[in-house]
C-alpha cells in the first residue's frame, strides 16, 4: 500500500493516507480478513457444532447478511473518509447517536485481541516448539500434552503474549505496517500452498472420507439456535465487520474503487482459505482419533498430526507456523487500526502515544485471557472463562449488533440515493441493479434476520 493523500471528503483529523493502487486496497482488506479465523477459529467451531451444517449456515449467513454489511461499512467509511465514530457523526443528521456503533466497535476491538494476542502467542510458541521438534506425532496424547503444557503455565502464556504485544506495538510504532502489508502480500501464496500440501496429505489418510462426510455433509438435527448464531458472529469476525473496521479501510479506499467487487473477491478468497484448513484438518482428525469437537486446541493438536506424515514435516511445521503468524499480524494490525485511529484523531493523542495507550491496556486486558487456562481457570463469568467471554460478547453480541445498526443507518438514514452513488462510482460503474439489491437487504433483510438470529441465539423466546 503506498501513500497518497486523499483530497475528497470532509476533512477530519489530519491528512490521511489511502490506499493509492487497487491490487494494494484488495491486498490489505483480504490481510484484515484472513487471519486466525480462517486456520484456528473455522475449524474448531465447525468440529465443535457438528460440521457441515454448520458449515452451510456460516456460507449462508456470509452471502445474506455479511456481504452487504461489508459494503456498506466500506463505503460509509469512504464517504466520510474519517474514523468510525467521526464518520457516522458526519452522515448522521445533528444529535442523533449514530457514532456509539464506533464506540462499541472500539470495545469490540479491545476484547477481540485480548483473547486473539493469546492465540498468537500460541502460534508464536509452536514455532519454536515445532523447530525443537518436540511436538511433531501422531498420537493424540502426544500432541494434546504439549498443548496443554503451554496453556496451563501462566508464565509461558503471558511472555508469549507480552512478546506479540511487543511486537505488534512496534511494528505500529515504527511506522512499518506499510512494510509488513508488502511482506504479508508475497508470503501469503505460500501459505496457500502449504495448505494446498496439508489437504493432499490429510485426503490421503484412512479416513480421510469420514472427515470429508463429517465437513460437507449436513446433519439438519445438529442445527439449534445457538449454532446458527455462532455460524453467523463467525460470519461477522471472518469480514472483520460489525466494528467499524471496514469503515476505517473504507476511509483509505480511493473513490474509483470497485467496492462490491472487492468485498466479493475478498470473502470468496477468505472462504476458500478457511474451507482448505477444513479440509487439511478433519480427514486427520478423524484417522488418528482426534475429537472434532476439542475446541480451541484443535487445530494445535491435529496439525503437527499431518505434519508428521510429511518428509522434512518438522521444518515444514515451522514454515507453516511462521505464516500462520503473519497471516495473524495482518488482522491484528486492522484490529489495533479502530482504538488507535479513534484515540488519535478524537482525542488528539498523537499516534504513538494511541498506540501505547492501546498496547497498555492490552497487557491488562489480555492477561485476563492468558491466564484463563491456569491461575484464572476457576474464574468464570456467566460459566465462561474470559477467553470465552470474550470471544462470546464479541463475535455473537457486538458484532452482530453493530451490522443490525449498520445496515438501519444506511437502510433508514444515509438512503437508496447516497448508497447507490457509492457502489456504482456515481454511476460510472453499471451495476445499478445489484446496488439496489443490495440496499433492499441492508434495508430490510440483514436487519430482521440478525436480531431473530441473535434473540433466538441468546434464548430470549
Ligand atoms: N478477520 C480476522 C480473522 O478472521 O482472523 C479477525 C478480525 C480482524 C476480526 C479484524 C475483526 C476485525 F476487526
Amino acid at each position: 500500500m503506498n501513500e497518497k493523500t486523499s483530497t475528497a471528503g470532509p476533512k477530519l483529523g489530519l491528512a490521511r493516507a489511502g490506499f493509492s493502487s487497487g491490487f494494494g486496497v484488495l491486498a490489505a482488506t483480504l490481510g484484515s480478513a484472513v487471519g486466525l479465523g480462517n486456520i484456528w477459529k473455522f475449524p474448531y467451531l465447525t468440529g465443535a457444532n457438528g460440521g457441515a451444517g454448520f458449515l452451510l449456515v456460516y456460507v449462508l449467513a456470509t452471502l445474506l447478511v455479511g456481504l452487504p454489511v461489508m459494503m456498506a461499512e466500506i463505503s460509509l467509511g469512504r464517504a466520510a473518509k474519517a474514523n468510525p465514530i467521526s464518520t457516522l457523526q458526519a452522515l448522521a443528521p445533528k444529535r442523533q447517536p449514530w457514532w456509539l456503533i464506533g464506540v462499541a466497535g472500539m470495545l469490540a476491538a479491545f476484547l477481540i485481541l485480548s483473547f486473539y494476542s493469546e492465540v498468537v502467542a500460541w502460534v508464536f510458541a509452536y514455532v519454536f516448539k515445532a523447530m525443537r521438534g518436540s511436538i511433531l506425532s501422531s498420537d493424540p496424547q502426544v500432541t494434546e500434552a504439549a498443548f496443554n503444557a503451554l496453556i496451563s503455565d501462566p508464565l509461558q502464556s503471558l511472555l508469549w503474549q507480552w512478546g506479540v504485544l511487543v511486537f505488534i506495538g512496534g511494528i505500529l510504532l515504527l511506522g512499518v505496517t506499510k512494510g509488513i502489508e508488502a511482506m504479508t502480500k508475497k508470503l501469503m501464496p505460500i501459505l496457500f500452498l502449504l495448505l494446498l500440501l496439508l489437504c493432499a496429505v490429510s485426503l490421503s489418510l484412512d479416513k480421510a472420507l469420514q472427515g470429508l462426510a463429517f465437513l460437507f455433509q449436513p446433519d439438519f438435527s445438529k442445527i439449534t439456535a445457538s449454532v446458527v448464531l455462532t455460524a453467523m458472529g463467525l460470519a461477522f469476525f471472518k469480514l472483520s465487520i460489525g466494528m467499524g473496521t471496514m469503515m476505517t479501510y473504507g476511509s483509505y479506499f480511493r473513490d474509483d474503487q470497485n467496492i462490491p467487487l472487492t468485498t466479493v473477491r475478498v470473502m470468496s478468497a477468505d472462504l476458500c482459505i478457511s474451507m482448505l484448513a477444513g479440509i487439511a484438518i478433519f480427514p486427520a482428525v478423524f484417522t488418528f482419533g482426534f475429537a472434532p469437537a476439542a475446541g480451541p486446541a484443535l487445530v494445535f493438536i491435529t496439525i503437527p498430526a499431518v505434519f508428521s506424515q510429511i518428509p522434512m514435516g518438522q521444518w515444514l511445521m515451522v514454515v507453516f507456523f511462521v505464516l500462520a503468524a503473519i497471516a495473524a499480524t495482518g488482522a491484528m494490525l486492522s484490529l489495533m487500526e479502530v482504538p488507535v485511529v479513534i484515540l488519535h484523531e478524537r482525542l488528539g493523542l498523537s499516534r504513538p502515544k494511541a498506540t501505547l495507550l492501546t498496547i497498555g491496556l492490552l497487557v491488562v486486558l489480555g492477561a485476563s485471557c492468558a491466564l484463563s487456562n491456569s491461575a484464572l481457570a476457576d474464574f468464570k463469568l456467566f460459566g465462561m472463562s474470559m477467553f470465552d467471554l470474550f470471544d462470546f460478547v464479541s463475535s455473537n453480541i457486538i458484532l452482530p449488533a453493530g451490522g443490525i445498526f449498520i445496515a438501519l443507518f444506511v437502510g433508514w438514514v444515509w438512503g437508496v440515493d447516497k448508497f447507490s452513488r457509492s457502489l456504482t462510482n456515481h454511476g460510472q460503474l453499471h451495476n445499478q441493479k445489484l446496488a439496489q439489491a443490495v440496499f433492499f437487504l441492508l434495508r430490510y433483510v440483514s436487519p430482521a434476520l440478525i436480531l431473530v438470529v441473535m434473540l433466538k441465539g441468546l434464548k430470549f423466546f
